[in-house]
């Protein structure tokens, strides 16, 4: 049985926590890409994104989602978008079953709103074992190394 990290980044920083997971683990990785992707001027990307979460919009991907069946553990990486998880997550989610998984959720914000992303989150994976939850704060910026023993110990926690 295989582990899938699943996640969506606007601006590379879930990506970097994404890669490092899937890199710990020796894991499959898969980046949602919307179609239409949000602009990432300054000021429009939260006009955009925050329209995108106030409506619950699903938009579509470019991916081929993977037959879930295949992995028993799932990783599932969002930015904080408006005190929640980014629309093609909700796309992923609407667009699979998941149960009876091991799923644990990460979350990038620029200060806060993870816990209530994970607590929305856990009630959208009601039948799977939660086997944890962790963010940071635009990583990217931060420094690397120390991004990375933080992964790794979460990792190390939960396994
Ligand atoms: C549309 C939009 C809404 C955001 N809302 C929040 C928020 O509610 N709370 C927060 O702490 N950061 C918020 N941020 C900042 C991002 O969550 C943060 O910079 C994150 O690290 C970006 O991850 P990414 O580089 O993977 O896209 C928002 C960013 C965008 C673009």
């Amino acid at each position: 049985m295989k582990t899938l990290v699943v996640f969506y980044s606007l601006e590379g920083n879930t990506k970097l926590v994404a890669n490092m997971i899937a890199e710990e683990l020796g894991a499959e990785i898969l980046e949602l890409k919307p179609k239409k992707e949000i602009p990432k001027g300054k000021f429009l990307k939260f006009v955009w994104g925050g329209k995108s979460v106030i409506f619950g919009e699903k938009p579509e991907l470019l991916n081929q989602i993977p037959n879930m069946e295949a992995y028993d553990t799932v990783f599932i990486g969002t930015p904080i978008w408006a005190g929640t998880f980014a629309p093609p997550i909700n796309t992923f989610i609407s667009s699979n079953i998941i149960a009876d998984k091991k799923v644990a959720f990460f979350a990038c914000n620029a200060g806060g709103g993870s816990k209530k992303c994970f607590g929305k989150l856990k009630t959208l994976f009601i039948n799977n074992i939660i086997i944890g939850s962790i963010d940071f704060v635009d990583p990217a910026k931060q420094n690397k190394e120390r991004v990375k023993e933080e992964v790794k110990a979460w990792i190390k926690k939960i396994s």
